[in-house]
C-alpha cells in the first residue's frame, strides 16, 4: 500500500474538479495514506510545485468550481527529457502512487507514465463529454445546464425583436454540448463538428420557419463546427492558430461566420451570442457533484486495489474500471440516435 499518494488536475477545467480531489483524500485518509496535490497539472510535476492536501485543505471546496490546485496544458512530453524528469521529481517527492484528473490529453500522459513504471490511476473530466471509454464526464451536465439556461433567456428576446439568434457553444471535437443544450433549449438548427453543415441548409431551415409563421430562430452551434460548402471545405473558424503543447489551436468565432452569412442570405435580423468559458465556470450541478465523487472515491479504490494503469469509468448507471489506454486515442463522437432527435425540430 503507498504511503503518499498525489493528485493533479490537468487540462480545462471544469465544474466537479474539487469534487473529485475531495472525494480521493477523504478516502485515503482513513487507510492512513497522505495526499499531496502537484499544482497546475503536468507543470507541477516538472517543477516539483505541490501543497499539503488534508482534511483541512478539502473542506468546504465541494460546490466550489475551478480546481484548487489549478490547472494548465503543459505536456511533459514536449519538453526535453520532460517524461524521465516527471517520473524522478515524483520519486524525489515519495509519491509511490499518482490519481490524474483529466481530458484525453491529460491521460494519455497518465498511461505514458504507467508505461515508464509510474503508479497512476485516472480519473476523466471534461465539459465536452468527447473522452472514450466512459458514457459521461463529470463537468458536462454543468455545461449543458448553463447553456440551456442562456438559450432560454435568448429566445425571449429573440422573439421580442423578431431576430435569428445564433449560440456558439464550447465542444472542440464533438457536438454534445451543443445537441444536449440545443435539444434542452428548443434550437431550430443545431450544427456539430461531427457532421460539416451546409450553408445553404442552414438558411433553409430558418427560412422555413419564418414562411409558416414564426418570426424569430435560434441556431446552436459548436465552436469546432465545419462549413462543408464553402471554398475551403471543413474549414474550422479560428481565433488563434497558433498550437499549445497539445496541438489545440484556440477556437472560436464560427458563431459570427454563421450569423453574417444567415442575415445576408435571408434578409432576417441576426444576432450572436458566444458563451465561451461562462460554460466552465462556477458551481457543478449536483449531477456533476455525485459523479465526480463517485470517481473520487472508486480511484482512490484502485489504488488501495493496486489496480494501475486503469481509470474510472461510467458505464450505464455504474462506474466501472476499464484501462487508461482506452480513454485515449479517440474521441468518444456524438450519438447518432441524440442527433436524430434534435433533427425532428429543426426549422
Ligand atoms: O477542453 C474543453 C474545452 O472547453 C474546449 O471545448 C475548448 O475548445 C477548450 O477547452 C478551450 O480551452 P482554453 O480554456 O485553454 O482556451
Amino acid at each position: 500500500m503507498p504511503k503518499r499518494v498525489g493528485i493533479l488536475t490537468g487540462g480545462g477545467d471544469c465544474p466537479g474538479l474539487n469534487a473529485a480531489i475531495r472525494a480521493v483524500v477523504r478516502r485515503l485518509l482513513p487507510e492512513n495514506i497522505e495526499t499531496i496535490g502537484i499544482l497546475k497539472g503536468w507543470k507541477g510535476a516538472l517543477e516539483k510545485e505541490t501543497m499539503p492536501l488534508g482534511v483541512d485543505e478539502v473542506a468546504g471546496i465541494l460546490p466550489r468550481g475551478g480546481t484548487i490546485l489549478r490547472t494548465s496544458r503543459t505536456n511533459p512530453l514536449k519538453h526535453d527529457g520532460g517524461l524521465e524528469k516527471t517520473v524522478k521529481n515524483l520519486e524525489g517527492l515519495g509519491i509511490e502512487a499518482l490519481v490524474a484528473i483529466g481530458g484525453e490529453d491529460t491521460l494519455g500522459v497518465a498511461s505514458k507514465l504507467f508505461e515508464a513504471g509510474v503508479k497512476v490511476v485516472g480519473i476523466p473530466k471534461t465539459i465536452d463529454n468527447d473522452l472514450s471509454g466512459t458514457d459521461m464526464t463529470f463537468g458536462f451536465d454543468t455545461a449543458v445546464s448553463i447553456a440551456t439556461e442562456a438559450i432560454d433567456r435568448i429566445h425571449t428576446t429573440a422573439e421580442s425583436h423578431d431576430r435569428v439568434m445564433v449560440v456558439e457553444v464550447m465542444g472542440r471535437y464533438t457536438g454534445w454540448i451543443a445537441a444536449y443544450s440545443g435539444i434542452a433549449g428548443g434550437a431550430d438548427a443545431i450544427l456539430i463538428p461531427e457532421e460539416p453543415f451546409s450553408l445553404e441548409e442552414v438558411v433553409r431551415i430558418v427560412k422555413k420557419r419564418h414562411e409558416r409563421g414564426r418570426d424569430f430562430s435560434i441556431v446552436v452551434v459548436a465552436e469546432g463546427a465545419k462549413f462543408g460548402d464553402v471554398a475551403e471545405k471543413n474549414m474550422l473558424v479560428v481565433q488563434d492558430a497558433r498550437m499549445d503543447e497539445f496541438g489545440h489551436v484556440k477556437l472560436g468565432g464560427i458563431g459570427n461566420v454563421l450569423a453574417r452569412e444567415i442575415e445576408d442570405q435571408t434578409g432576417y435580423e441576426t444576432r450572436v451570442t458566444v458563451l465561451g468559458h461562462i460554460q466552465r465556470g462556477g458551481t457543478p450541478t449536483a449531477f456533476d457533484r455525485v459523479l465526480a465523487t463517485r470517481f473520487g472515491v472508486f480511484a482512490a479504490g484502485l489504488v488501495l486495489d493496486g489496480k494501475f494503469g486503469h481509470m474510472a469509468a461510467l458505464r450505464g448507471m455504474q462506474i466501472a474500471d476499464i484501462p487508461l489506454k482506452e480513454a485515449t486515442g479517440q474521441v468518444k463522437k456524438l450519438d447518432k440516435k441524440i442527433f436524430e432527435v434534435a433533427k425532428v425540430f429543426f426549422g
